[in-house]
């Protein structure tokens, strides 16, 4: 499939989403060309991403491997694994970078920080129109304006979150909010399942 050469109505890019989805069942895979995909097909974005949901246990290749009996699993946690202090004090997990189209970012946020860490600790939609306004909002970028995070939940689980800044001030209306839930929502009915 090619990309798209410029910005796409919400159905083109949903169905070019569904097309990416049905040709490849990795969720890396996918996560890397959604996010390229939203990068390209949206006006006005200067970051568009995912942040993957880390229980302080899982290896990155069991997260999105849905547990079959839909509660998820316990997970053992490697002696190895980096956390940083902020998470650690709360002890409820973090979430970490995952792939993404933009400037260099910040690499973990502990659940209930900023934009990203709310919408995974409430599981509901950030849509932020100032980000400056937002208590706690973490500024990987100086020049974003304003915010779209939503959560990843498939089962009960936690995945992580979808995260769009901006440079425009109140650059998401309720319909890309629609659109990128949608998005989303495909995205986790094709994530793999464990017998
Ligand atoms: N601004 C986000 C942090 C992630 S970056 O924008 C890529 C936040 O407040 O959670």
């Amino acid at each position: 499939m090619s990309a798209p050469s410029t910005h796409l109505t919400p159905e083109d890019l949903l169905s070019a989403a569904t097309g990416l989805l049905a040709a490849e069942q990795d969720p890396l895979a996918n996560m890397a060309n959604l996010s390229a995909l939203i990068f390209e097909a949206l006006p006005d974005l200067n970051w568009a991403g995912f942040y993957l949901y880390r229980p302080h246990a899982a290896a990155p290749a069991s997260l999105f491997t849905l547990a079959s009996g839909g509660s998820g699993g316990a997970h053992t946690q490697p002696a190895h694994q980096a956390v940083s202090p902020d998470a650690k004090a709360q002890g409820d997990g973090e979430l970490v970078l995952g792939p993404f189209q933009g400037r260099i970012a910040c690499t973990r946020i502990a659940m209930g920080k900023g934009v990203c860490g709310t919408a995974a600790r409430t599981r509901t939609t950030q849509r932020i129109p100032d980000v400056h306004a937002f208590p706690g909002h973490i500024a990987c970028d100086a020049a974003s304006a304003s915010e779209l995070v939503i959560p990843l939940v498939a089962h009960g689980q936690l995945l992580g979150v979808l995260d769009l800044d901006s440079p425009r001030k109140d650059r998401f209306s309720p319909a890309d909010q629609q659109l990128l839930e949608t998005l989303v929502a495909a995205f986790l009915a094709a994530l793999p399942v464990a017998a």
